[in-house]
């Protein structure tokens, strides 16, 4: 099932690329030409969606130091955010309901180990085991990043954070803690999110935090750091603490190229380059998303860039690239890392200004979900204006 190359219909694309015809053009795809193990899903990270930064127990991270000295657009934190600890199960039952079958999430290290290493917060336990079983009970596939962006805030002050090699150690005592925790339920665990970009943008521009950087890589007024030498020293031992996770854990795990920004083609040329490059190694693509204008329910653009990279996705099975799942980025309206709340990537519309933080499904979400349900008409054809069909 899962090797789709002896079909016919990689041959017919290939014959319509030849002829220089845009493939999406021409061909149908539905759900059942994916692999059936292969997994769709949606994505959120910890501080961008639950909220809930100083309540039972959990003690503060590297972002809420951050956005409380006033550093995003309008002063926005990720106080209440999208309120996801509070209202888990509500957005567990939509992603039910949109037919999602996978869902991915990270742990926020302070609020299941408040001093960071040693005594586990039974409330923070509390809060992911029931997240877990909820996705569990319908059917979802829990698919955990370990970090995702904030470190608590007391290991940044005790030794500089990813500055110092004592991360190593306190990150393998937290994985192994997770694993212990959680890992008889979830077999689907990420190290470390992006961690080209974490160290990039947190020791050389200085975007975010810890904020170092130093001169002439300042665009924000950093109080500290060295631009040319810490994004190395911490990219060191994020990968060591990669590493000493790895060991501690052997089974499936990714560290993997997410956010793709690029034309839909690119994803499956890149696709085929790790193929090539690395030895084809199972892969999932987990974030991948469209940022739109807020209160947009009607967001066909959205749709539109979905398509076409789930068709990318498609295109790089029929290559035989190893690729397992797919993942929009993301499942609901979120405090966004550059913006704030000024952007918008959800299925989900959330209402920030209101305080139920009531969550509306846009368009993309029904797309979605009948493309999830092996409903077709889901296709469309944007360039040049031909009419847009979805089913609803
Ligand atoms: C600040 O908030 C206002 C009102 O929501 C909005 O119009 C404006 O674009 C925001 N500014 C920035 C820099 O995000
Ligand atoms: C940058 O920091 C310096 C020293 O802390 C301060 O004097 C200056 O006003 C800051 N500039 C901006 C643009 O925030
Ligand atoms: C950064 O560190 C290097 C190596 O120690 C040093 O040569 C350089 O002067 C430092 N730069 C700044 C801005 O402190
Ligand atoms: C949604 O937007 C498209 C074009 O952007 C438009 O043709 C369509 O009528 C809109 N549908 C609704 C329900 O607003």
């Amino acid at each position: 099932m899962r090797l789709l190359l002896s079909s016919s219909l990689p041959l017919l694309l290939l014959a319509l690329a030849s002829l220089g015809l845009t493939q999406e053009a021409a061909i149908k795809y539905s759900r059942d030409d994916f692999p059936s193990d292969f997994v769709f899903g949606a994505g959120t990270s910890a501080y961008q969606y639950e909220g809930a930064v100083a309540e039972d127990g959990r003690s503060p991270s590297t972002w809420d130091t951050f956005t409380h000295a006033g550093n995003m657009p309008n002063k926005s934190t990720g106080d209440v955010a999208s309120d996801g600890y509070h209202k888990y199960k509500e957005d567990v039952k939509l992603m039910s309901e949109l037919g999602l079958e996978a869902y991915r999430f990270s742990i926020s290290w302070s609020r299941l180990l408040p001093n960071g290493r040693g005594a586990v917060n039974p409330k923070g336990l509390e809060y992911y085991n029931g997240l877990i079983n909820e996705l569990i009970e319908r059917g979802i596939q829990p698919h955990i990043t370990l970090h995702h962006v904030e470190l608590p805030q007391v290991l940044e002050d005790e030794y500089g954070g990813w500055l110092s090699p004592k991360i190593i150690e306190d990150m393998k005592e937290y994985a192994d803690v997770c694993f212990r925790e959680f890992g008889d339920r979830v077999s689907h665990w990420t190290t470390i999110n992006e961690p080209n970009i974490l160290t990039l943008l947190s020791y050389e521009f200085g975007l975010t935090p810890p904020r170092r950087c130093s001169f002439p890589f300042r665009p924000f007024n950093c109080s500290a750091g060295n631009s040319s030498v810490e994004p190395y020293i911490a990219m060191h031992n994020v990968l060591l603490a990669h590493a000493a996770v790895v060991r501690l854990y052997r089974t499936k795990y990714q560290i993997l190229p997410t956010g793709i920004n690029i034309y839909p083609p690119g994803l499956r040329n890149l696709l085929r380059y790790l193929k090539q490059e690395y030895g084809n190694p199972p892969i999932y693509i987990y974030e991948n998303g469209y940022e739109g204008v807020k209160h947009i329910l009607n967001d066909t653009d959205r749709i539109d860039y979905l398509d076409r990279y789930i068709r990318s996705t498609l295109d790089a099975i029929r290559d035989g690239s190893n690729v397992r799942g797919y993942f929009v980025w993301s499942f609901l309206d979120v405090f966004e890392l550059a913006t704030g709340y000024e952007s918008s990537y959800g299925l989900y519309y959330v209402d920030f200004s209101n305080v139920e933080r009531k969550r509306q499904p846009k368009l993309s979400a029904r797309w979605y979900s009948n493309f999830l349900a092996n409903k077709n008409g889901i296709r469309l054809k944007q360039r040049s204006g031909i009419q847009r069909v979805y089913n609803q």
